[in-house]
């Protein structure tokens, strides 16, 4: 068992401060971290006056969300622990929270490591944290807690709070499938489906106050299963039919989902559900069937073709984004081109690529690996370079088409321009009244950069 049970350990007693106080939280990883982020700040606030701040030097509360999926990212923390030390020393009433998975797998450790350490949660006790903070400011104690008491997080979460016309909404914890590579079902726990009327009045909560767009969020949503009246069991095709119903909502969509249960339901919920995206990330991880089997996932390279063969054939304009990793223990040339060659055949949308990285407590730590980092890191960079190329070609091919986006604020670079969202998710600046944040538009693509596109609004006549 990687999780510790709640306890809590003595160390040094810490002054009261005063009110209000500035919060600040750095997030690693996934988005399912930036959603528990969000909500601690929101717990937070219900319970004492707070201002954000985007610099731990002057904050009051600070919290490191963690991401352990690969050892960077875990190595990061502790660097960053250790300047927050000098925080506590120079400002002894600064409250130091660390949550997140590093947090869930390390428990009490964090704190021998780290004495000036305040509180330690895990993914699944977000929920506690005003409670353990309060603890610590009145007992002197540090609190550590990473158990999973699942459905009750998402009993404790406050009402979702309106910022823009894009939301997140969690649909399930956790993840049950065990690759052989990975950390996540250690230490987030097992897969767990939020309750199906809770995810529709979120949902339906959101839309009346007028947002537009939801992701719905999970690590593996369509293992999403719910609970009906009748006794009968709901799946993620359901939960979409059910979403894509709530009146006001135009758009649709959902990260990430898992090959294994990617079934025909759902496919042809792209035939029904125009509110659903035409975009899929679907991560494969490689493209050599032995490896697949290596990683535990589940399914071939032939069944997972069929997916988007079916798909392209339910929804012909939908763009396939994915995940792969690089130098799993025992990647041959042959099974590394073998990814290469699914590329082509795939053309994917885009990619999030990674290095293989040894976690510790999972079955792939222990196998044996005689590839060089040289050879992973050369096969690394002609992966992204195939992706790269083909996610141009596909920016390439959209300039001169008229593209419905939703506007999410000023230009990053130009804060006379508006940004906005294709429904392939990419980003395209313009020039237009600053009155459409925050709503639909039509505008032409008339350039593909890098990263962006550009476009061209013209006003309705
Ligand atoms: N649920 C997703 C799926 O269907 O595979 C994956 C979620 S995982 C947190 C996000 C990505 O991190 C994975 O798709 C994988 O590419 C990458 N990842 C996970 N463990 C890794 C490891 N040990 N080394 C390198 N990359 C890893
Ligand atoms: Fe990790 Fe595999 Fe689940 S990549 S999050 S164990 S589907």
């Amino acid at each position: 068992m990687l999780h510790a049970e709640p306890q809590s350990l003595h160390i040094q007693a810490i002054e009261p401060t005063l009110k209000p106080q500035k919060l600040y939280i750095r997030t690693f990883g996934c988005q399912m971290n930036e959603y528990d982020s969000d909500k601690v700040a929101d717990l937070l606030r219900e319970s004492r006056t707070l201002d954000t701040t985007s610099t731990p030097d002057d904050a009051d509360i600070i919290v490191l969300n963690t991401c352990s999926v690969r050892e960077k990212a875990s190595e990061k923390v502790f660097s960053d622990l250790g300047r927050l030390r000098e925080i506590k020393r120079d400002r002894p009433h600064v409250r130091i929270a660390v949550g997140g998975c590093v947090a869930s797998q390390e428990g009490a450790a964090i704190l021998k490591r780290a004495p000036w350490v305040d509180v330690v949660f895990g993914p699944q006790t977000i929920h506690r944290v005003p409670a353990m903070l309060a603890e610590r400011e009145a007992g002197g104690q540090a609190q550590v807690d990473v158990s999973f008491p699942e459905i009750e997080k998402f009993d404790h979460l406050p009402p979702p709070r309106k910022e823009g016309s894009a939301a997140f909404v969690s649909i399930m914890e956790g993840c049950s499938k065990y690759c052989s590579f990975c950390v996540v079902p250690y230490t987030r726990g097992e897969e767990f489906s939020r309750p199906l009327g809770d995810i529709l009045a979120e949902v339906g909560a959101l839309a009346e106050a007028g947002v537009l767009e939801v992701t719905l969020l999970g690590q593996n949503v369509n293992a999403w299963r719910g609970e009906l009246d009748d006794g009968s069991t709901a799946d993620f095709a359901d939960l979409l039919e059910w979403v894509c119903d709530t009146s006001g909502l135009e758009r649709v969509r959902y990260t990430t989902s898992h090959p294994l249960e990617f079934s025909q339901r759902l496919i042809d919920a792209y035939r029904r559900l125009p509110k659903l995206v035409s975009q899929v990330h679907l991560p494969v991880q490689s493209g050599s069937d032995r490896i697949l089997a290596a990683m535990k996932r589940g399914y071939t390279t032939l069944e997972y073709k069929s997916i988007i063969r079916r798909l392209r054939e339910a929804r012909p304009d939908v763009s396939i984004s994915s995940d792969f990793i690089v130098g799993f223990p025992g990647e041959t040339e042959a099974d590394f081109e073998a990814t290469m060659k699914l590329i082509q055949d795939v053309g994917f949308d885009g990619a999030f690529s990674f290095l293989y990285s040894p976690r510790p407590g999972t079955p792939a730590a222990n196998l044996s690996d005689d590839v060089s980092a040289a050879v992973k890191s050369a096969r690394l960079k002609a992966l992204q370079a195939a992706t790269d190329a083909h996610a141009a070609s596909v920016s390439a091919s959209m300039v001169g088409t008229r593209q419905r986006v939703l506007v999410t604020g000023n230009a990053r670079k130009d804060s006379d321009e508006l940004a906005a969202r294709t429904d392939n998710n990419r980003v395209v600046n313009f020039a237009a009244p600053a009155a459409l944040i925050g709503h639909f538009t039509e505008v032409m693509i008339s350039e593909a950069m890098a990263h962006t596109l550009r476009g061209q609004w013209r006003a309705p006549a």
